[in-house]
């Protein structure tokens, strides 16, 4: 293997930056040369290549977001969009591709190497932390000491205020990133997609949490909470704004409720995901020079490590039952 590619896809994750960075000087420091893809794989498809070289990647390894910018493109779905990918690839003289992003992007991934026969590693980059045989994914750290932050200051103005808030946290389907600053952040309620919950319940604890002296109540929903409660019917985008009215109600307290949306994914990475960054993107690399394919690499017990990409891909990523008890033993 002489030359090789790299994008980002999807949404974009800190600490993305890093596993670029890394793909690049690895990639030169075993003498292939490294094709950086602008937008995903929008810029397969438009030949939006660029030559990298190692002052490429200097000066952003504490950026967040992604230099080679990221895109959710639709065409590469089609059969015609792939077939230009994959005439622009051959053009190149890309043999080997390394994708970074989330389920979608590694389903994209996936299919370069069954579909196009170029041998492609996924490296797992998404704040939602949601694809399965990885502990973390790269942007996850990041995102969750963005909404501790978040958490922190709101409850600052909730304890002047004696007010509850209800916050509502990314994660698409999953709710790994609510959980676990609901975990961190000593949330008094943490409604997540994979849990059931009640409402009376929850309501009945925080009325008794202000009876105890509380001066602010805090409960996080997961945005892929996606049923309307006062209708029982799915909801339209939000479901923290029911949860927020029917708590409002059932408790009398002064109620606000607040969507963290796109700041949980900015910010400079943390420690944590630059190195993650840093040892996926060495990795993948290795990988596509061992003649490997279709792998994803991923991060167990402290070790990078790699796994077949179609099973992971069919694999569901289970909440971690022990954390989610003990996040309800700690608020309860
Ligand atoms: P994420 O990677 O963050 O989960 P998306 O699900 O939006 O984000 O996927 C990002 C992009 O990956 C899509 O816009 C598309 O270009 C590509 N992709 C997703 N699913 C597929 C698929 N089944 N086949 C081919 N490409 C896909
Ligand atoms: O997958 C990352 C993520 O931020 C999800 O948590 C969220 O549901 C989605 O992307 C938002 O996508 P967009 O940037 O297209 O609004």
């Amino acid at each position: 293997m002489k030359k090789i590619g790299v994008l980002t896809s999807g949404g974009d994750a800190p600490g993305m930056n890093a596993a670029i960075r890394s793909v690049v000087r690895t990639g030169l420091y075993y003498g292939l040369e490294v094709i950086g893809i602008k937008r995903g794989y929008a810029g397969l498809i438009e030949a939006d290549f660029e030559q990298m070289n190692r002052n490429s990647v200097s000066d952003i390894i504490q950026r967040g977001g992604t230099f080679l910018l990221s895109a959710r493109c639709e065409e590469f779905k089609t059969k015609e969009g792939r077939a230009k990918a994959f005439k622009n690839m051959q053009q190149e003289g890309i043999e080997g591709l390394v994708v970074i992003g989330g389920d979608g992007s590694l389903r994209g991934a996936e299919i370069v190497n069954k579909e196009l026969g170029i041998p492609a590693i996924g490296i797992p980059g998404t704040i939602d932390n949601d694809l399965a045989g990885t502990d973390y994914t790269i942007g996850y750290d990041t995102a969750m000491n963005t909404v501790l932050d978040a958490i922190n200051k709101i409850r600052d103005t909730a304890t002047s205020h004696k007010r509850t808030f209800i916050i509502e946290t990314m994660g698409r389907l999953a709710g790994f990133l609510t959980m676990m600053t609901g975990l961190a952040g000593g949330a008094e309620a943490i409604i997540i997609p994979e849990m059931d919950f009640d409402i009376d319940e929850i309501c009945q604890k925080l009325i008794k949490r202000y009876k105890m002296g509380k001066l602010h109540n805090i409960v996080l929903v997961a945005e892929g909470v996606k049923e309307d409660f006062r209708t029982n019917q799915p909801a339209h985008d939000s479901s923290a704004f029911s949860i927020g009215q029917i708590i409002a109600e059932k408790t009398g307290q002064e109620t606000r409720v607040i969507i963290l949306g796109h700041l949980q994914r900015g910010g400079s990475p943390t420690a944590f995901d630059r190195i993650l960054g840093s040892r996926m993107g060495a990795r993948a690399v290795e990988l596509l020079m061992e003649g490997e394919s279709n792998k994803m690499v991923a991060f167990s017990d402290n070790k990078i490590i790699s796994r077949d990409l179609s099973k992971i891909l069919s694999m569901k990523k289970e909440i971690d039952m022990d954390l989610y008890k003990l996040s309800q033993i700690l608020s309860s």
